[in-house]
């Protein structure tokens, strides 16, 4: 069976190619390299001992695209490829809007001409509105999204609902993904954020590897158990293996359904700067700043459908996502150096 992963070089993309290569599937990477690097694919056939197909390229050219179809029986596609930062989206939305959408639009076009009507989608927890009860389930309300990033994933979500509702054979999958950090315990692939990064776990492997002095805690005034936010951080391979458990799910069923991929289980910042000292015996300094704009105090997943549905459930602890990180960063120092 052969799985097109878009964006398949990026930080989730690459660890789930080496889950499905692990598996036997055949897989076949589209990827424009605006964030990632070739590196990581040929990182991927080396851990696994086994070949991919890399396409360079955007996914909204639909000539590419079609050579892709034409050369190769896929039988399901995973998309991971978009723009993902919060913040730059505020900023260049048409940018974030054009990317994420078009891409999305082309690809189900090429898709529906060759008949490949399987499609599982890199969705986040950031399309559930601030005001829902912990856990979120995948019923709770979306929508009010508050940046054009997380809009691009709520319309996403709509675009391929409506296609499933219109068409009957269609299938989509939506992976509401709720923090991922951590990287493959080989410390061969990893998360290579460019600039400054904004996500908590790379800062902090950042700080530890020295090339930043120390960490802002954005905010110690929650009301969480130490003031500081917290959230559902999910190993990068448990999520990877979610995919897999997705495609399994895709093959056997039609219609649009979401799933969220998390553990259910809660950390704050604290927790996070704590666990990654105690495991990596490294300090990792920082201050307490200001809250950051737009932060929600707490943010879990209920794991609940997900296990029942798919069959699936986040294996790797904190300890885990801490300690392949530090292995990564400190293998990698300008992680994969380009
Ligand atoms: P990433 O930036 O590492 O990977 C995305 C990949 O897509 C990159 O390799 C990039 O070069 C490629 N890409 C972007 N636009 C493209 C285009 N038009 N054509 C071809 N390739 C293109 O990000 P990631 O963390 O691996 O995230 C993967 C997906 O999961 C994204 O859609 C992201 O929005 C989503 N997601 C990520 C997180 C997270 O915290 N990392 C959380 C929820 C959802
Ligand atoms: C986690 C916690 C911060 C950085 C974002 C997106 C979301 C999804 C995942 C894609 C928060 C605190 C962070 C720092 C800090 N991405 N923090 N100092 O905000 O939960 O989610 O990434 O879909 O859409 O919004 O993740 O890693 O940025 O923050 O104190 O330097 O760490 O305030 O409490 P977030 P994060």
């Amino acid at each position: 069976m052969a799985i097109l992963v878009t964006g398949g070089a990026g930080y989730i993309g690459s660890h789930t190619c080496v889950e499905l290569l692990n598996q036997n599937y055949d897989v076949v990477v589209i990827d424009n390299l605006c964030n990632s690097s070739a590196e990581a694919l040929r990182r991927v056939q080396e851990l696994t001992g086994k070949a991919l197909s890399f396409y360079e390229g955007d996914v909204r050219d639909e000539a590419l695209l079609t050579k892709i179809f034409e050369g190769n029986a896929i039988d399901c596609v995973i998309h991971f490829a978009g723009l993902k930062a919060v913040g730059e989206s505020v900023f260049q939305p048409w940018r974030y809007y054009d990317n994420n959408l078009n891409a999305t639009l082309v690809l189900t076009k090429v898709m529906e001409r060759f008949g490949v009507k399987k499609l599982i989608f890199s969705s986040s927890a950031t399309v559930y509105t601030a005001d829902n009860e912990m856990p979120l389930k995948e019923t709770s309300r979306t929508g009010g999204c508050t940046n054009p990033y997380g809009w691009t994933k709520y319309m996403t979500e709509q675009i391929l609902s409506g296609l499933c509702t219109a068409d009957k054979t269609w299938g989509a999958v939506l992976l509401r993904y709720f923090n991922p950090i951590g990287a493959h315990a080989s410390g061969r692939i990893g998360e290579d954020p460019r600039g400054i990064p904004n996500n908590l776990m790379p800062f902090i492997a950042q700080v530890a590897v020295g090339r930043r002095e120390k960490l802002s805690v954005f905010g110690n005034d929650y009301d969480t158990h130490d003031g500081t936010g917290v959230r559902d951080y999910i190993h990068v391979v448990d999520l990877a293996k979610g995919h897999v458990a997705a495609v399994r799910y895709a093959a056997a069923h039609t219609g649009c359904e979401a799933f969220n991929l998390g553990t259910g289980i809660g950390y704050s910042v604290l927790d996070i700067v704590s666990t990654f000292q105690k495991v990596n015996g490294i300090p990792v300094p920082y201050e307490i700043t200001a809250r950051r704009p737009g932060d929600i105090a707490v943010c879990y997943a209920s794991p609940d459908k997900s296990r029942e549905v798919l069959g699936w459930q986040a294996e790797k602890t904190l300890e885990d996502m801490c300690r392949d990180t530090w292995n990564w960063q400190k293998h990698n120092p300008q992680g994969y150096g380009e």
